[in-house]
């Protein structure tokens, strides 16, 4: 199963990403997350030990390999460098694992469209494709690129994209303009996650206004800030939410069982 978490910036993406990681990974699964922001954090949020979390470098400040790979220095435009360099070998060694969850760093993917051709771009969208073509057992991509450059294999092969929304006015925008953008590119399987919920009035708040369907919600915690402080993973330090996560894995499975027989939601 593959699953893509988007939404804007500090919404609760990460948090997400690892409490599912987590939650399958304790179901016997094997996970591959995938951590795709500048500056990564899935690891702090996973609560992978300091001496694990030395060994990540992201892809993406990788110079010697993007040069070794693609032929030309990182930064460099206008040159001759290979744009489906050999990545195949990557994800198995430069991601570290831990109680179950294979993680790797890709470090900012600029997924291309917005005219950067560059030999780092073209490392990073070859890994990104064939994440998407590996048959891992569950892989969680916490993005941070705008879905706008999600290519024809996002659409073919993530079963699920979630959209992490606070319940305010302001993220369901947002999180209607990547709705828009994910149809743009035939992306229909969409689901609106809520998060940060305080209360009833929220909850209701959001299934009246959810511009999708809803998957689930995450209450609003204090215990998440203190367990990234204490370096605790939000799955172990925070059992409201690890209880919400697993509720909506399992709701997940029961929506794509439906999906798969009654075909894609409209
Ligand atoms: N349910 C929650 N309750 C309280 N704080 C939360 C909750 N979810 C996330 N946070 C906090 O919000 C901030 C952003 O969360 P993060 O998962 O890093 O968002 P994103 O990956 O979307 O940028 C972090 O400081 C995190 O601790
Ligand atoms: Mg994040």
């Amino acid at each position: 199963m593959k699953l893509a978490i988007s939404g804007k910036g500090g919404v609760g993406k990460t948090t997400l990403a690892a409490l599912l990681a987590q939650v399958y990974a304790d179901a016997g699964r094997d996970v591959l997350a995938v951590d795709a922001d500048p500056s990564p954090c899935l690891a702090g949020a996973l609560g992978f030990p300091p001496e694990l979390r030395r060994k990540l470098t992201p892809i993406a400040e990788m110079d010697e390999l993007i040069e070794e790979r693609t032929g030309a220095k990182p930064g460099t435009t206008g040159g001759f460098f290979t744009i489906n360099p050999r990545v195949d070998d990557l994800p198995e060694r430069f991601s570290v694992i831990h109680r179950g969850v294979r993680l790797l760093e890709m470090g900012g993917v600029d997924l291309g469209g917005s005219g950067c051709i560059c030999p780092e771009s073209a490392m990073l969208k070859t890994l990104f494709t064939n994440l998407l073509f590996r048959d891992d057992e569950v892989l969680i991509l916490d993005m941070y690129a705008g879905v706008e450059h999600l290519g024809r294999a996002t659409v073919d092969f993530v079963d699920a994209m979630l959209i992490v929304v606070e319940p305010t006015r302001r993220s369901l925008g947002t999180a209607a303009q990547i709705k828009k953008l994910a149809l743009d590119i035939g992306l229909t399987r969409l689901w609106l996650v809520g998060n940060k919920v305080q209360n009833t009035e929220e909850k209701v708040f959001l299934e009246t206004e959810s511009p999708l369907p809803l998957l689930g919600f995450l209450p609003s915690d204090n215990a998440v800030q203190e367990a990234d402080r204490l370096g605790n993973a939000v799955y172990d330090y925070v059992p409201a939410l690890r209880e919400a996560a697993a509720a909506m894995a399992a709701a997940l499975n029961q929506q794509l069982d439906t999906t798969r027989t009654e075909g894609t939601p409209s």
